[in-house]
């Protein structure tokens, strides 16, 4: 194949990769683009003066690839699973040696592995890239998760450095390991999104049931909020969506959507993986939980109907400002201990994977482009700066935090559960804290339960070794 004049191709035009091929051409690269149907690669090149002189429109993917300059690199945005697959089958023969083949999709990071593996054996390059930031971060400067073999980092570092977005001038994008490691962070990155994302919904719910809020003063106080501690993409969004009316009811927007959540599936990937290394990441399985009994909207009308009696407290709210202040104070902390989760899986994925994630330079590009973007990551940055980091809730600045304000969550969990307001992430997070800090726990018990009807053997405080006990028959 001939070699052209584009410095790279974008294959595949939704909504992301469309954005993202406009982004590559307005920071000065040539850009070609292709798309199953071939219209919407002219039109945005037609529809967008002057930034389309840099995109390349093409028919067919002889065409597209021999647009692109030696090596290629080929970038596919397509949804994940089988597509991917069988978009990489119909590149692979129009390539040769050294080309790279780049998913920016979301991807469950085992299939990415799995791709790595066959694409690097036949002497092309493949590179799993998460890029987090929706439509707009695409559009002007998304956070960029790379992974893959190193080797291929430098040819594509001079486009992703420019076109990633920019915290205090330094570009959100890094190689973070072999094969899966860019992907398997974007699902870390998702899960927690997920976490934080239903602990605001959580103490909305609040607001909303427990103290009688209106959505547009439930606004002002996220608008507060996002002035401090929590200050971050999410809940500047919150504030907005919040504030919003619907412009055919004049009620407010949140009022009349449908509460069921969507979910295209990284929030689970995110909990299946850290139960496969034996991490607790309970506030996003929490959070995926919530999603999945959002989603039987009929069978919840029914049971509230059944349950409609039982017995709860009426009023465990009081006074207002203290109530949101407490509340602030509960959601921090339960944010903290929710990133912990999400970093301690990350840290034993490496571990087990040998990846050697860079877990401090993963929070430095979160903290502008991304969706989870806050203040909070800088903070985060910090703790891996300034040595060692066993898990966040044991760096000193994260203990000082978790340990003035841990008591605001506990009040806030305990007043919900008493009347009646679920809170899941917000609970797990407390579990979890309580379980994390406690030097003694119960598994003995189970272990002895294990060794009763299994001879499953246990250890000894008293004594090394392994142990089975003769226990009475029961
Ligand atoms: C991002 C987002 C993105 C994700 C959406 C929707 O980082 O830009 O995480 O990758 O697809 O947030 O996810 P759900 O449909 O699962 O909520």
């Amino acid at each position: 194949m001939s070699d052209g004049q584009a410095d790279i191709g974008v294959l595949g035009l939704g909504t992301m990769g469309a954005n993202l091929a406009l982004n590559i051409a307005e920071n000065g690269f040539k850009v070609a683009v292709h798309n199953r149907t071939t219209s919407k690669a002219f039109a945005l090149r037609d529809d967008n003066p002057g930034i389309g002189d840099n995109v390349l429109p093409t028919e067919t993917l002889e065409e597209f690839v021999s647009a692109l300059k030696a090596p290629r690199l080929v970038l596919f945005m397509v949804p994940a699973g089988k597509l991917v697959d069988d978009e990489m089958a119909r590149v692979t023969p129009l390539l040769s040696p050294g080309d790279v083949m780049i998913d920016a999709g979301n991807a469950d990071f085992n299939d990415t592995v799995r791709r790595s593996t066959a694409v690097e054996a036949t002497g092309l390059h493949f590179v799993g890239m998460g890029v987090s930031g929706g439509e707009l971060g695409a559009r002007h400067g998304p956070s960029i998760m790379v992974g893959g073999a190193r080797e291929t980092y430098p040819l594509l570092e001079p486009i992703l450095a420019k076109i990633a977005a920019k915290y205090e001038g330094e570009p959100c994008v890094a190689w973070l390991g072999p094969d899966g490691a860019g992907h398997f962070v974007k699902t870390i990155h998702n899960g927690i999104e997920y976490a934080d994302m239903q602990m605001i919904a959580e103490i909305y719910g609040i607001m909303r049931d427990g103290i009688g809020l209106e959505p547009a003063a439930m606004a002002k106080i996220f608008i507060d909020w996002n002035t401090r501690g929590l200050a971050s993409y999410l809940i500047e969004i919150t504030a907005v969506t919040l504030a919003e009316t619907d412009p055919e009811t004049s009620r407010p927007m949140v009022d009349v959507i449908v509460d069921e959540a969507g979910q295209k599936g990284t929030g689970r990937w995110a909990v299946i993986e850290a139960q496969k290394l034996g991490v607790g990441a309970t506030t996003i399985e929490a959070a995926v939980s919530a999603r999945g009994v959002s989603s039987h909207r009929g069978e919840r009308e029914k049971a509230s109907a059944l349950y409609r009696d039982v017995e709860i407290e009426t009023s465990r709210f009081g006074d207002e400002a203290d109530d949101i202040a407490e509340m602030e104070q509960a959601l921090e902390t339960a944010k903290i201990i929710a990133y912990a989760q999400g970093y301690a899986t990350m840290a034993a994925a490496s571990e087990e994977y040998g990846w050697n994630l860079p877990l401090g330079e993963i929070a430095r590009i979160w903290r502008a482009g991304c969706i989870i973007r806050s203040r909070f990551l800088d903070d985060i940055a910090k703790a891996y700066d300034a040595g060692s980091v066993v898990n966040l809730l044991q760096a000193a600045d994260f203990v000082a935090r978790v340990a003035a304000a841990q008591m605001a969550l506990r009040q806030v969990v305990a007043k919900a559960a008493l009347v009646g307001i679920p809170v899941p992430a917000l609970s797990a997070a407390l579990a979890y804290f309580d379980d994390y800090r406690r030097a003694r726990g119960t598994t003995n018990l189970t272990q002895a339960q294990r060794d009763l009807f299994g001879a499953h053997t246990f250890r000894r405080l008293d004594k090394d070794g392994v142990f089975h006990h003769r226990w009475p028959a029961v």
